[in-house]
């Protein structure tokens, strides 16, 4: 991990939408790198112009991209794969604790302010889920491990939570898991990109990532691990022709079922968007997460110092890159606000009637005034 300080001002010159405005929207969609956008266009352009010529490139490059993922989050290769989002890789989870189910084990622990992805899917396949209530966005490991009893299957948790910014510490968290001896679900999406942390250091049965936000890989892809232990008897909900060891076989026979996660792309894939995760993931690791990490604390500690000292208040622990607060208590009024700050070039997000603000390394002490100083003249 790299403890350099990396020249941000500079770097602001390889993402094309910061000359547009002023943009605190990471938790909702990053800004993409000019060498992501470079990478995602030449496979499009590879497939405009080749077709099936070199049909051989797109497996190679499928490899290619599961190296670089399986290196970024530190497991092993044949542990992750990249599906198209977090909702379907939680639904794929929810259907392998099929025997959890019928045993009696039928229940979910989560806290209620999750994003929807968390949550939904598990209803949809018959558990009963549990949501731990948090106060002001603010909750601890502990509370929600507190709730896990001899009926619950898994404990399903973001990092940072979509809404409050509320951040968690995945070593904890896997710890407490293993302590109860329960399944750990982590959703990144909202720290990966941001935060350093390896799978090697934590023990969870499943990981999954959207890759449109703080890593600013575009849209269209999620990362997925499941641990070896995990998938050990648990056979894949789902299967398609490149869900075999040898697909360009074409057979019809009932196959071996194949162990790795890759199994899981049933089919023909989006080829470009996944190689712009791999390039994303070099982009992150180029710039170095441990600055990362330091610089988004910079910005938050400075955008909850100043709206404190406005009297606001933010939510959640301050420990991630999302800054959310109440300016109003009726929530059309807020979206109107957010409406019309977009007019003047300057986006943030209206969430759940609250005012969301996600600056990344590439935004400026100064952007994050200027937004400050919008919330003066509505003053
Ligand atoms: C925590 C979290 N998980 C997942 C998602 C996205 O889910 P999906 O990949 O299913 O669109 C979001 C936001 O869009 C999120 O904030």
């Amino acid at each position: 991990m790299s403890d350099h300080t990396p020249n941000w001002e500079s770097l602001r010159q390889y993402y094309p939408l910061l000359e547009k405005g002023v943009y605190l929207k990471s938790a909702s969609i990053a800004a993409m790198h000019k060498d992501v956008l470079d990478e995602i266009t030449k496979w499009n352009l590879f497939m405009a112009q080749s077709a099936g010529s070199h049909e051989e490139k797109y497996f190679e490059l499928l490899m290619d991209v599961h190296h670089s993922i399986a290196t970024f989050l530190g497991c092993d290769q044949e542990d992750v794969t990249l599906l198209e989002n977090t909702s379907h890789n939680m639904n794929i989870l929810a259907m392998m604790l099929a025997d959890e189910k019928r045993l009696g084990k039928n229940e979910i622990v989560a806290v209620s302010d999750e994003f929807p992805s968390n949550i939904l899917p598990f209803y949809h396949h018959g558990f009963k889920v549990n949501q731990v209530k948090t106060d002001g966005g603010e909750f601890s490991a502990e509370d929600l491990f507190e709730r896990v009893n001899n009926k619950t299957a898994a404990v399903v948790c973001s990092v940072v939570q979509f809404s409050s910014g509320q951040y968690t510490d995945p070593l904890l968290l896997s710890k407490l898991a293993k302590e109860k001896g329960v399944h750990l679900f982590l959703n990144t999406t909202q720290a990966l990109g941001t935060l350093p942390f390896s799978l090697k250091d934590l023990q969870v049965s499943a990981l999954t990532s959207s890759c449109h936000k703080w890593l600013g890989a575009g849209i269209g892809a999620s990362l997925f691990y499941m641990s070896k232990e995990f998938r050990r008897k648990r056979p894949y909900p789902l299967a398609g022709w490149c869900s075999v060891a040898e697909p360009f076989e074409m057979k019809n026979e009932k196959p071996q079922p194949r162990e790795d996660v890759m199994a899981l792309q049933l089919g023909s894939l989006p080829f470009a968007v996944l190689a712009g995760v791999a390039k994303a993931c070099e982009v992150i690791s180029s710039i170095g997460l441990a600055p990362i990490q330091k610089r988004l604390q910079g910005h938050t500690h400075t955008l909850r110092t100043l709206l404190k000292e406005k009297g606001l208040k933010p939510l959640g622990n301050g420990q991630s890159g999302i800054t959310t607060f109440a300016l109003y208590e009726d929530p059309v009024q807020t979206q109107e606000f957010v409406d019309d700050l977009k007019k003047k070039n300057i986006h943030v997000n209206c969430r759940r009637g609250l005012i969301r603000v996600s600056p990344h390394f590439y935004n400026t002490e100064e952007e994050i005034k200027t937004f400050m100083e919008s919330l003066i003249l509505k003053a």
